[in-house]
C-alpha cells in the first residue's frame, strides 16, 4: 500500500478503487493548495494525483523524495517539470484521448458563438433591445466557406479538422516547421491546439495578428500563454482581428476587472474544453488507472 496525494476531490467514482488499493489523502479545499499546502501533504507521498491548477515544479518535487508517480488529471502536462520528474525516475502520465472530441466540440461552441455573436445577441433580448426582426442586424460569419487554420494538428486539432471539413470549411493546418503566418493570412477562423512548450509560449503576439484578416476570429482552448494577453487586447481594440473567443487566458483565472476584458469582440469561458460529466468521469477513471498502473 503506497501513500497517495490528490489535490482535488473528482467526479465519478474513481478515487474510490484508488483509496481500495492505496492510503489515501484527498485535499478537502474547493480551490487549489496553496504551495505550502501541497508540499506539505505530498511531502511523504509516494504517489500524486494532480490538476493543470498545481504547479509540480522543480521544488515541489525535491520536497517530496518518495515519489514515485504523477498522474496529471489533464491531457497537458505544462504544470509539471518533466525534466526534474525524468531525473528522478518518477513516472508523469496524462489523460489523452477520453477529453478529445468533448474539447474538439468546445472550440466549436465558442467558434460559432463569436461568428454568429450569441453573447451579444442573447444581452441585446434580456436588455428589451429586440424591437423587429432586423434586416442588418446582428451579422455575423458563416463557417461554411470559411478558412479555418487549425495550429497544432495533433489529437484534439485534428478532431476540430474533421467538424470543420463536415461543415464545409477548408482546413490549413499548421504544424512545426509550416509558415504560422502564412496560414494566418488565409484565414477566415484559426483555432489553437497545440500544447504549452518553451516553442509556444507567446507564440501568438503582434506580427500574428498583424498577419490576421481583419475579420478573422481567434480561438484558444489550448492554454493562455501561447498568446500574447497584451497583444490580444490591443489587437482587438484596434480592429487588427475580427474577435476573439477562449477558454483559456494568461493569468488563469481571469480576473473580473482585467483590462482583457474591457476589449470588444471577446468571447471568454472559465477552461471549460473537457467540462462534461461523462468526460471529466473518464478522466478521473484514466488518471486513477495511470497512478495504478505506475504505482
Ligand atoms: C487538459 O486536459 O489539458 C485540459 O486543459 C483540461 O481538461
Amino acid at each position: 500500500m503506497a501513500r497517495c496525494f490528490v489535490t482535488r476531490e473528482l467526479p465519478g467514482a474513481a478515487l474510490g478503487r484508488l483509496r481500495a488499493a492505496h492510503d489515501v489523502d484527498v485535499w478537502p479545499g474547493d480551490l487549489p493548495p496553496s504551495r505550502k499546502e501541497l508540499i506539505a501533504h505530498a511531502r511523504e507521498a509516494e504517489g500524486l494525483l494532480c490538476l493543470l491548477t498545481d504547479a509540480i515544479d522543480r521544488e515541489v518535487i525535491a520536497a517530496c523524495p518518495r515519489l514515485r508517480a504523477i498522474s496529471n488529471y489533464a491531457v497537458g502536462a505544462d504544470n509539471i517539470d518533466a525534466d526534474a520528474a525524468a531525473e528522478r525516475g518518477i513516472e508523469v502520465a496524462v489523460t489523452p484521448d477520453v477529453l478529445t472530441d468533448t474539447t474538439a466540440e468546445l472550440a466549436f461552441a465558442l467558434m460559432l458563438a463569436a461568428a454568429r455573436r450569441l453573447p451579444e445577441a442573447e444581452r441585446a433580448v434580456r436588455d428589451g433591445e429586440w424591437r423587429t426582426w432586423e434586416p442588418s442586424g446582428w451579422l455575423g460569419q458563416d463557417l461554411h466557406g470559411a478558412t479555418l487554420c487549425v495550429v497544432g494538428p495533433g489529437r484534439i486539432g485534428s478532431a476540430v479538422a474533421r467538424r470543420a471539413e463536415a461543415l464545409g470549411m477548408e482546413v490549413v493546418a499548421v504544424g512545426r516547421g509550416d509558415s504560422l503566418v502564412e496560414a494566418l493570412g488565409r484565414a477566415d477562423f484559426v483555432s489553437i491546439h497545440c500544447p504549452l512548450t518553451d516553442d509556444t509560449r507567446g507564440m501568438f503576439g503582434q506580427a500574428e495578428f498583424a498577419a490576421m484578416k481583419p475579420t478573422a476570429i481567434l480561438v484558444n482552448t489550448a492554454r493562455g500563454p501561447i498568446v500574447q494577453t497584451e497583444a490580444l487586447r490591443s489587437a482587438l481594440l484596434d480592429g487588427r482581428i475580427g474577435g476573439a473567443a477562449l477558454d483559456v487566458t494568461d493569468p488563469e483565472p481571469l480576473p473580473a476587472d482585467h483590462p482583457l476584458l474591457e476589449a470588444p469582440n471577446l468571447l471568454v469561458v472559465p477552461h471549460i474544453g473537457s467540462a462534461t460529466h461523462r468526460t471529466r468521469e473518464r478522466m478521473a477513471d484514466l488518471a486513477v488507472d495511470n497512478l495504478l498502473a505506475a504505482l
